[in-house]
C-alpha cells in the first residue's frame, strides 16, 4: 500500500460510516492530499489511538500507606473515564536534593543524579498529560523527600511538564495540610499547568495506614479532584486552540 493510500484508509478508519461520496471524491484529488493528510494525522491522534494518561506520584515512603489509598481514590474516577494512570512510587531509599551544579541546564541529560524517580518521572512525563502528587504531611510541609524530587523535576524538565494540568494532594494527622498543599501548588503555578481543584482543599486526614478511608469527606473530594481532572483533560484533548504563545521570560533578580 502506498502512502495516499494508506492516508485514504486511515481517513475511512477515523471517520468510520461517516465517510461519503464527496469526501471520497476530494479523496482522489491530489490538490487535497497534503491538507488532508494533515487533517487525518491530527484527527488520528485525537480519536482512540493514543489514551490520555495522568502520572500520579506517591512521594510517602509507606508504599501502600494513606497517601497512596487517597491517590487511588482519584485514580479510580479517572479510570471510569477511561484515562490511563501510572503511580509512581518514591519508595524509602535515598533522596538527593538539587546542589544547583547546572548539568540540567548545560545537556539534554536531565538531572545528574540518575538512582532516585526524578529521571524517570522527566521520562514518563513526556508521554503522560496530566500530573498528580500525592505528599504526607511532614512538619507542616510536604515530605522532604517528594519536596527534592518535585524541585529537580521541575528545574531540569520544565519543559516536559508545561501546560499540562497538575493537582497535589497532601494527607496529614490533624495539622499543616493547607500549608503543604500550597507549597506542591507553588511550584506547578511556575510552570504554566493549569491547577486542578474540588469541592474543598485536596486534603485528606488519617495516621495509620488505612485510617485515612474513615474520612469520608477527603475521600469524596479525592473522587471529586479525579472526575474535575478528568474533565479537564478531555476538554483539552476534545481538540481547539493549543496553549498559548508565551513571551520570551523575564528574569530579573531583586538586586538593581
Ligand atoms: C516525620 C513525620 C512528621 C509528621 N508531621 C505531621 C504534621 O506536621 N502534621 C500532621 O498532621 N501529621 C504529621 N505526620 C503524620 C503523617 O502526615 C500521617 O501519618 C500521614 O497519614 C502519613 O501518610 P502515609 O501513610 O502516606 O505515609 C507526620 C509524620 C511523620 C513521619
Amino acid at each position: 500500500m502506498d502512502r495516499r493510500d494508506f492516508i485514504k484508509k486511515t481517513a475511512m478508519t477515523v471517520a468510520g460510516t461517516a465517510v461519503t461520496a464527496p469526501v471520497m471524491a476530494m479523496l482522489t484529488n491530489n490538490e487535497n492530499m497534503d491538507l488532508l493528510e494533515k487533517e487525518t494525522e491530527k484527527t488520528a491522534l485525537n480519536s482512540s489511538d493514543k489514551k490520555i494518561k495522568v502520572l500520579m506520584i506517591n512521594g510517602s515512603p509507606r508504599r501502600d500507606g494513606n497517601t497512596f489509598i487517597a491517590l487511588k481514590e482519584v485514580e479510580s474516577q479517572l479510570t471510569k473515564h477511561g484515562i490511563e494512570t501510572e503511580i509512581l512510587q518514591i519508595g524509602n531509599g535515598a533522596v538527593n536534593m538539587c546542589i544547583n551544579c547546572g548539568n540540567c541546564r548545560n545537556t539534554d541529560d536531565g538531572c545528574v543524579f540518575d538512582e532516585d524517580i526524578c529521571n524517570t518521572i522527566a521520562t514518563k512525563m513526556k508521554t503522560a498529560d496530566a500530573m498528580i502528587v500525592g505528599s504526607p504531611v511532614y512538619y507542616g510541609q510536604p515530605n522532604g523527600g517528594i519536596l527534592a524530587v518535585m524541585q529537580r523535576l521541575f528545574y531540569s524538565s520544565g519543559q516536559v511538564v508545561k501546560d499540562k494540568p497538575a493537582a497535589a494532594i497532601a494527607i496529614c494527622r490533624r495539622g499543616g495540610a493547607t500549608a503543604a498543599l500550597q507549597t506542591l501548588n507553588m511550584m506547578f503555578e511556575m510552570m504554566n499547568m493549569p491547577v486542578v481543584t474540588s469541592q474543598y482543599w485536596n486534603i485528606a486526614y488519617g495516621s495509620s495506614k488505612g485510617e485515612v478511608k474513615l474520612d469520608t469527606e477527603g475521600m469524596q473530594t479525592m473522587r471529586t479532584l479525579g472526575n474535575n481532572m478528568a474533565w479537564l483533560l478531555e476538554k483539552i484533548h476534545a481538540g481547539g486552540k493549543d496553549a498559548p504563545e508565551r513571551e520570551r521570560g523575564i528574569y530579573m533578580n531583586f538586586i538593581r
